[in-house]
């Protein structure tokens, strides 16, 4: 069947579509319907059905004989350690962790942060709560002590999962030290962690607190405890991640179980052209969606090898890595973000690493996260010679809403854009007022609803916050805070956020947090983050202060301390190292903050003189500054 005549279908028969789709889910009680519109915010899927996603993901596959097939490579160049675990194994290692999770107190419904760095066992760790039907909710190892602790009360956990350290380059990250500091802050005491040692960096572990990973693995496979598969309903959360909104508070996205397993085993073999037995490799991080979506779950759900990689595109040890795990372990798609690219061609312009390897396995390069540019875009598939794939998605989707779906129609990939959208999804574009334009018309891009199987069913504990972040602004549309356009062809192009929101190598940060970080500096009157371009990661944030009167402190030092204050407060993830005083800030006459001048101006870009500027003067004080500082000119 054409695209057109899937996408079609899903429209016009989402019953049939979804539940032929949900067909491929082992249920242990079958949905009789896939939607009803009259639960939950905006209508609920599978309604009814009840299943495990950690039996889908791994049972089934040991039951169906493919017990020997390697499930997880892990393939870490920076510890240098590879291991391979079969679906029997890793069946093992799930039950087992499921009934040391038992032992921790942790039942059904509780929810369970994971902070840990990319090692097998956090896919274990994923699938154990998935297994027992506990929430887990992971945290990204680059975030500092004062997220994981927001993340620890906002879930109410009842335990955590982590490891004694991650590893960057050149740096051993101590996690341990850092969860303390977060159950320091936390308002929520956690009384259960259980800690992987790892060889590199052992850690000490607190008394009365800390299990041993690997003793009360030994000690549950010794007493020959196996935890079952857990009966959770279609409508249980399967987890909660957590993504940056417009303030420093978090936004909770809650995922279901059934719509989940159902979009995302449907998105290997549609979107992606994967099967059964091949090996699928998302190089991100199990913190982000991609990591849950495309490292954890998708290929494990249909079946395929999925690899954990521990590195960089670049220094671990070379620009070549990446060709290197491709050919080594037969990947044959694969998925990252575009600034991984930049940074290799960026040591590799000629492609010379790429050509040390045998990567004829590979079929598709697909490309999420950030806009894919056009030049990165066109280098990758002169490099590789296989199509590459920008594909357009977001946290509360889980899973693409626009993309070229190789498995059903290798449809012209057209630079630039990022596809057209995915069946379930309603993609409509409206201006302001909330009327459609025209094909061609830049303006906000919106899902009519209801949102397909998958996407977010609510923010945790924040229900309002779902209405007024999503909803409330187009009545009857999901508002994605993407602006674009939908040309003649149906094809999307992602042109900007709405928001404050901003995408550094492929990391989502809320400018909002950072200027509640630098707001709260003694010697800070006012502030302004905005992103500026940046040719490795796309957008770097560039910060703005403004000194209180009577300051003596020198603003240089102040600057620093600035730059130090979010990697104490939010993370080193956060690349924030550009911090420059100004006297004044640009506003508007009823006293707004001119963020999207101050940005053109970093970029170097003409602008516009906003009508309604207090005083215009200031732009030419911010452009002398970011001169003097060489940041432009
Ligand atoms: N734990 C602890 N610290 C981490 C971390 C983790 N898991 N991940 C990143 N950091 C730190 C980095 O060490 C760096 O610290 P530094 O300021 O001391 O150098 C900082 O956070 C910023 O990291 P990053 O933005 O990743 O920059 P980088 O210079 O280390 O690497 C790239 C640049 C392009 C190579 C890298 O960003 C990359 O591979 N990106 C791929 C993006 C991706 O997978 N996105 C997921 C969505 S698909
Ligand atoms: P995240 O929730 O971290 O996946 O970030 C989602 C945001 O990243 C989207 O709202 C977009 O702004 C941006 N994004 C993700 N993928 C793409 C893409 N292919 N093209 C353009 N922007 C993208």
């Amino acid at each position: 069947m054409t695209y057109q005549k899937t996408y079609d279908r899903a429209s016009t028969d989402p019953e049939g579509f979804w539940m032929e789709a949900a067909g491929d889910i082992d249920w242990m009680v079958p949905p009789t319907r896939a939607f009803e519109p009259n639960s939950g915010v905006y209508g609920r899927w599978f309604e009814g059905a009840v299943g495990n996603t950690c039996y889908n993901a791994v049972d089934r596959h040991v039951a169906a004989g493919r017990g020997d097939q390697p499930a997880i490579i892990y393939d870490s160049p920076v510890t240098d350690t590879k291991r391979t675990l079969t679906f029997a194994e890793l069946q093992d290692e799930v039950a087992t962790l499921g009934a040391v999770l038992h032992d921790m107190g942790v039942g059904q419904g509780d929810r369970v942060i994971i902070y840990m760095p990319m090692v097998a066992e956090a896919l274990v760790a994923m699938l154990a709560c998935a297994r027992i039907g506990a929430v887990h909710s992971v945290v990204f190892g680059g975030f500092a002590a004062a997220e994981l602790a927001t993340r620890i009360d906002d879930a109410g956990a009842s335990a955590v999962l982590t490891a004694s350290c991650g590893v960057e380059p050149g740096r051993v990250i101590n996690y341990m030290s850092l969860l303390s500091e977060a159950i320091d802050i936390a308002d929520n005491k956690i009384a259960k962690c259980l800690v992987l040692q790892r060889d590199i960096q052992p850690c000490e572990l607190t008394e009365n607190r800390d299990l041993d990973w690997a003793e009360e693995m030994a000690r549950a496979r010794a007493e020959g405890r196996r935890a079952d598969c857990a009966e959770v309903a279609a409508t249980d959360p399967a987890y909660i991640l957590y993504t940056s909104g417009t303030t420093g508070q978090p936004k909770g996205v809650v995922r279901d179980t059934g719509g989940h397993m159902v979009a995302l085993n449907w998105s290997m073999k549609n979107i992606y052209g994967a099967n059964p037995g091949e090996v699928f490799w998302a190089a991100s991080d199990v913190g982000w969606v991609v990591g849950h979506s495309y490292i954890c779950y998708a290929p494990l759900l249909a079946g395929c090898t999925t690899v954990v990689f521990e590195g960089k595109p670049i220094g671990t040890p070379d620009a070549g890595t990446f060709w290197r795990v491709i050919a080594e372990h037969d990947v044959s798609v694969m998925f990252t973000a575009p600034t991984a690219f930049r940074a290799i061609r960026g040591q590799d312009p000629e492609g010379e690493f790429v050509r040390k390897y045998d990567i004829s396995c590979l079929r598709a390069l697909f490309l999420a996260g950030e806009r894919s540019d056009p030049t990165t875009l066109e280098w990758a598939e002169a490099q590789l010679g296989v199509p590459v794939i920008d594909h357009w998605w977001q946290t509360e989707t889980g899973w693409a809403i626009s993309a070229i779906p190789m498995g059903i129609e290798p449809l012209p990939v057209k630079h630039g854009s990022p596809g057209v959208p995915m069946p379930g999804y309603d993609v409509q574009v409206l201006d302001d007022a909330g009327h459609p334009v025209p094909n061609g018309t830049l303006g906000n891009i919106v899902v009519k609803l209801p949102l397909p199987p998958s996407c977010l069913t609510t923010l945790w504990n924040a229900e309002e916050r779902f209405h007024s972040s999503y909803l409330n602004e187009f009545p009857g549309y999901y508002a994605t805070s993407d602006a674009g356009i939908l040309d003649e062809e149906g094809y999307l192009h992602i042109m900007a956020r709405t928001d404050d929101i901003i995408n550094v190598a492929g990391h989502r940060l809320s400018t909002g947090a950072m200027e509640e970080v630098l707001a709260g500096h003694d010697a800070v009157a006012e502030c302004a983050v905005v992103g500026k371009a940046d040719a490795l990661k796309g957008q770097v944030p560039l910060g703005f202060f403004v000194l209180k009167s009577g300051v003596t402190q020198d603003a240089e030092e102040v600057a620093a301390e600035l730059v130090q204050k979010v990697r104490q407060d939010i993370g080193a993830v956060a690349a924030f190292k550009l911090a420059v005083a100004v006297k004044r800030l640009p506003k508007t006459r009823s006293g707004k903050v001119l963020r999207a001048t101050m940005q053109k101006i970093a970029d170097d870009e003409s602008y516009k003189m906003p009508a309604a500027i207090d005083d215009p003067a200031i732009l030419d004080e911010i452009t002398k500054v970011l001169t003097d500082k060489g940041l432009i000119g």
